[in-house]
């Protein structure tokens, strides 16, 4: 294409809509480079990106090291399939082990994948360690969850949108309600249950963190009843919460999981998206010997899972985390994040809630569920800069990279800050 024939937003747009399922309703804006927290769409405007593509991108856009490794093992060797040996997954594993403080891990490629892998895995221990009888095993899950988007998991979700015409349904899922410890109790009576599958915090539907004891009760009752506890931090991992990861809950140790007593040691971990630091598709689960060895040749597995590079940007991947202590970072900048939007609640009409942790936020405007003004809003900051995208109802959440400044995060505050005001106040003249 010449110079004269520039690739325009609205030729990208066209394209998308012409060629591609529409399958997702993005924010009308074209990017075409990132690095750090800012990304340029084609036309040359800057945006800080406060989606960091769903919490994947936690160690900023094309960080160089990340790249660096890419790059190297690119040029070397990509895929070797399970059917041979690579030299790069099993120092891979011990990484990861030693990193999140478990045995075993069975590296795959998408959150979902993983998710699906985490829930056979838990199955076959059901009915190998536990006793349970074939093919009655159960998976306990919470209302309003997100884990994917596979039929297993959409199994496993209440949203209409997700689920409509996509039936039927795996059987052997048992949906409670999230944050409701009574309710857990009384589903775990069951002795079918083999799993309770749960977000730290729900992050598709709105940020949603749970009261400070629910985890670690959550955790203490599976315990009592023999059920494994599983993790999906997928969105919530990789430091994005203030701690590595979200399931040490209130622990005061803010880089790992602490080698004394965290509040929760899952016993299977599912980890994707900031695994890579957005740079490849890699997820993983993790969990111990005793649990992940009943996985033996040809039960699992897939083409890509574990390949060589994957295992050495998810390496790079965490060490970026360690080394610019991003766990650390994220819990400092959310703990001023909130207090400003406290201060920008007082003011306003429109935003009655802030609610999260480290660098996962979310706003909730006070209007009804169905209502377009979440997006409004965010169209509105589009302008002014700064990339969010509305959740579930009137909810935005702000997920920026972790690698963000001080002063970065306060020009984002005053770029929402401004934008929720003029929004209001052309409203009131409007109406
Ligand atoms: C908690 C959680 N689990 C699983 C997934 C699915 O991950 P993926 O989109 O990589 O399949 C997501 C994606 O948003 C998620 O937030």
């Amino acid at each position: 294409m010449s110079e004269k024939q520039k690739f325009t937003s609205h030729d990208a747009i066209a394209m998308e809509e012409k060629y591609g399922a529409q399958n997702y309703h993005p924010l009308p804006v074209v990017l075409t480079r990132g690095e750090g927290v800012y990304v340029w769409d084609v036309e040359g405007k800057k945006y800080y990106d406060f989606l960091s593509a769903y919490s994947a991108v936690n160690q900023g856009h094309c960080h160089p090291k990340i790249i660096a490794a890419l790059k190297d093992q690119a040029e070397r060797l990509t895929l070797t399939s399970r059917a041979f040996y690579n030299e790069m997954l099993g120092q891979y594993e011990k990484y990861l082990s030693e990193f999140f403080g478990f045995d075993k891990v069975l590296p795959m490629n998408t959150g979902a994948e993983a998710v699906e892998t985490a829930i056979k895995l838990a199955r076959k221990w059901g009915y190998e360690k536990k006793g349970i009888h074939a093919n009655q095993a159960k998976v306990i899950v919470c209302q309003n969850n997100f884990h994917g988007r596979t039929i297993t998991i959409i199994s496993a979700s209440n949203d209409p949108i997700a689920t409509e015409n996509f039936g039927p349904f795996t059987p052997g899922i048992h949906s409670i309600r999230y944050n409701d410890l009574y309710a857990l109790r009384e589903a775990l009576e069951d002795d079918n249950v083999a799993a309770f599958l749960v977000e730290p915090i729900q992050g598709e539907a709105g940020v949603y963190v749970p009261d400070d004891d629910y985890l670690r009760e959550a955790y203490l009752m599976c315990k009592e009843r023999n059920v494994l506890f599983i993790s999906d931090e997928v969105q919530t991992g990789i430091a994005r919460t203030g701690r590595l990861l979200a399931s040490c809950g209130n622990c005061s140790c803010a880089d790992k999981l602490c080698s004394g007593e965290p509040e929760v040691k899952p016993d299977i971990l599912i980890l994707g998206k900031a695994l890579s630091g957005g740079a490849f598709p890699v997820s993983a689960v993790l969990a111990n010997k005793e649990i992940m060895d009943v996985i033996r040749p040809g039960n699992h597995g897939s083409t890509f899972g574990g390949n060589p590079l994957a295992c050495a940007v998810a390496m790079a991947a965490l060490e970026v985390v360690r080394e610019e202590n991003l766990a650390e970072r994220a819990d400092f900048l959310g703990n001023i994040f909130r207090k400003e939007m406290n201060k920008l609640i007082q003011k306003s009409q429109w935003v009655k809630l802030v609610r999260g942790k480290g660098l996962l936020n979310a706003i909730v405007i006070n209007d009804t569920e169905d209502s377009s003004t979440a997006w409004e809003i965010c169209m509105a900051l589009k302008e002014n800069g700064l990339l969010a995208k509305p959740t579930h109802g009137n909810i935005i959440r702000f997920a920026p990279p972790l690698v963000m400044t001080e002063e970065q995060l306060y020009e984002c505050i005053g770029i929402i800050n401004k934008t929720i005001m003029e929004f209001e106040a052309q409203y009131a003249e409007e109406h």
